[in-house]
């Protein structure tokens, strides 16, 4: 689908969307249209029962007279004082659902002047483009027999407002958010016989084009470099593991230190020797979901030239059952040079991460490190599939993370950490252990074991188990699937707080 801005004028063909404020109150370019449909639409307010202008509430009226479009789609926008971002990404996105419900190829979308508007008109254009770019997002390339009617119509969507320059030029940086997020959204939904390890390494690497450094460390290095968790977790794996990590140097500041993003990447996860219930076990392909936010927030960042350093690096490794494969019980030493347990082996995100947080820490010294891991079942048994779970021992970092989830809609709910949690991962015979006390807990003691590689860097650890891949479908941004949860949330971040 293609997305394109132009001055406000009346569309020949297609679908023409017009906003309706609240209570029927029609903006000027409606006033307008009304007038060319000798006041239909205002008409076909008052007779809906169901329309009132109410946010993000639709209604089509096909056919108008006085006009040669397809139909004129209505959307509620609300009271024009309380119009926001995450409303108009909503708009955009919930009107590129209804127009390919529709079967339209066609449509153009009318944002108006509208001078009590927090948001200002360039921004609503940008958010709305945002949305509809969005919610557009399908992954189909393996469907070689898809019906016609399946297939989604629109083709182009143009977004009408008083300058269309300026509106461009507010969507461009949103859009180079959409290409990251699209990345997550791919990557994540690749199948693992498709995207193993060094398959992603191969895209993280093109991604040299959009002037990201990367260096690679195979897993020869990564045995000089002592990190006995991560490669413990991939032995049982034909595919070899690997850390990638991604560089942006936006900063005008080049001595500036980064901030690091760090990702949990088990391309599939089995759950090894302790292996998980076949029930489901498909789902695991999407365990490498935390990598996939960094890298394509790397992209983003890069895509919408942030004024800031950013890193990126990544844990990536199968983890597979095998007469190599590391057993319940062996002890494992990490890159810091702390020992770990491994009691069951379906705990091995935890152990990817130890040494990847370790590395990062340790060689890049970064302002602050935030993961992003699919690690426990148990955090969506305590948060469903709503809000992500959020860790840290820095209590202004997690203020910022708090916000900027309110701000792109991926939500965070912040969970405890402390030394009564902590000893749960002490283990009998090594430094500590990799599961805590039975099911208790199950989430906190995870990222107890994470906080041990974190030294004294300020550290967020966010558990995305339950928000990675969404069956629901009932959000307008976001599709079944993949849902490249983490790249807007982490942009936001960056934008509020860490540009210069
Ligand atoms: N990848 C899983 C966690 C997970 C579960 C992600 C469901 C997405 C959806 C993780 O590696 C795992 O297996 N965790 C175990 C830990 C347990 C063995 C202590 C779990 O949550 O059951
Ligand atoms: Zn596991
Ligand atoms: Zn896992």
């Amino acid at each position: 689908m293609k997305i394109g801005y132009s001055e406000i004028s009346v569309p020949e063909t297609g679908t023409l969307i017009v906003g309706i404020l609240a209570e029927g109150g029609l903006t000027p370019s409606a006033t307008d249209f009304d007038g060319r449909m000798s006041g239909a639409l205002a008409k076909a307010i008052s007779a809906s029962a169901r329309f009132s202008g109410k946010k993000n509430s639709l209604l089509a009226l096909n056919a108008p007279a006085g006009l040669t479009v397809n139909r004129v789609l209505l959307v509620g926008l609300g009271k024009v004082e309380d119009i926001d971002a995450l409303q108009m990404q909503a708009l955009g996105g919930r009107v590129v659902s209804a127009l390919n419900k529709f079967g339209e190829t066609e449509a153009a979308l009318v944002v108006d002047a509208l001078a009590a508007s927090p948001l200002g008109v360039t921004e609503m254009v940008a958010e709305a483009a945002f949305g509809a770019r969005l919610a557009a997002y399908r992954f189909d390339k393996y469907r070689t027999k898809q019906k016609e009617e399946d297939k989604p119509t629109l083709e182009s969507l143009a977004i009408m407002s008083e300058s269309a320059e300026a509106a461009k030029a507010a969507a461009e940086p949103r859009q180079r958010v959409g290409d990251g997020v699209y990345m997550t959204r791919d990557l994540v939904s690749e199948p693992s016989n498709v995207k193993y390890p060094a398959a992603i390494v191969e895209d993280i690497k093109a991604l040299a084009a959009n002037g990201i450094d990367v260096e690679v460390l195979h897993e020869e290095r990564m045995h000089e470099l002592g990190m006995g968790a991560l490669l413990g977790v991939g032995q049982g794996s034909r595919r070899d593991s690997f850390i990638a990590v991604m560089r942006w140097n936006g900063s005008p500041n080049t001595d500036e230190p980064p901030i690091a993003f760090v990702g949990k990447g088990v391309t599939f996860d089995t759950g090894g020797i302790s292996i998980k219930p076949s029930g489901g076990m498909e789902e695991m392909k999407y365990d490498m979901a935390g990598a996939g936010a960094v890298i394509g927030l790397m992209k983003a960042l890069a895509g919408r030239k942030a004024r800031t350093n950013a890193l990126g690096v990544v844990g990536l490794v199968e983890n597979m059952p095998d007469g190599n494969a590391q057993r319940p019980g062996d002890v494992v030493t990490t890159m810091s040079g702390q020992t770990i347990e491994v009691i069951n082996t379906d705990a091995e995100g935890r152990l990817v991460l130890s040494d990847a947080l370790w590395y990062t820490q340790k060689t890049f010294k970064p302002k602050f490190m935030v993961d992003l891991a699919t690690l426990t079942g148990a955090i969506i048994v305590s948060l469903g599939t709503y809000q992500a779970g959020l860790f840290s021992n820095n209590d202004e970092l997690a203020e910022r993370l708090l916000a900027a989830g309110k701000a792109s809609g991926e939500e965070l709910w912040r969970m405890p950490l402390g030394s009564r949690y902590d000893k749960d991962i002490n283990s009998e015979i090594a430094d500590m252990k990799n599961v805590g006390k039975g099911r208790e807990a199950g989430s906190i003691t995870a990222a107890q074991l994470l906080e041990r590689f974190v030294a004294d860097t300020p550290w967020a650890h966010l558990d995305i188990a339950g928000m990675a891949w969404m069956k629901r479908g009932d959000s307008p941004t976001v599709p079944k699937g993949a849902s490249g949860f983490g790249v807007r949330l982490l942009d936001k971040l960056v934008a509020d707080y860490y540009e210069s």
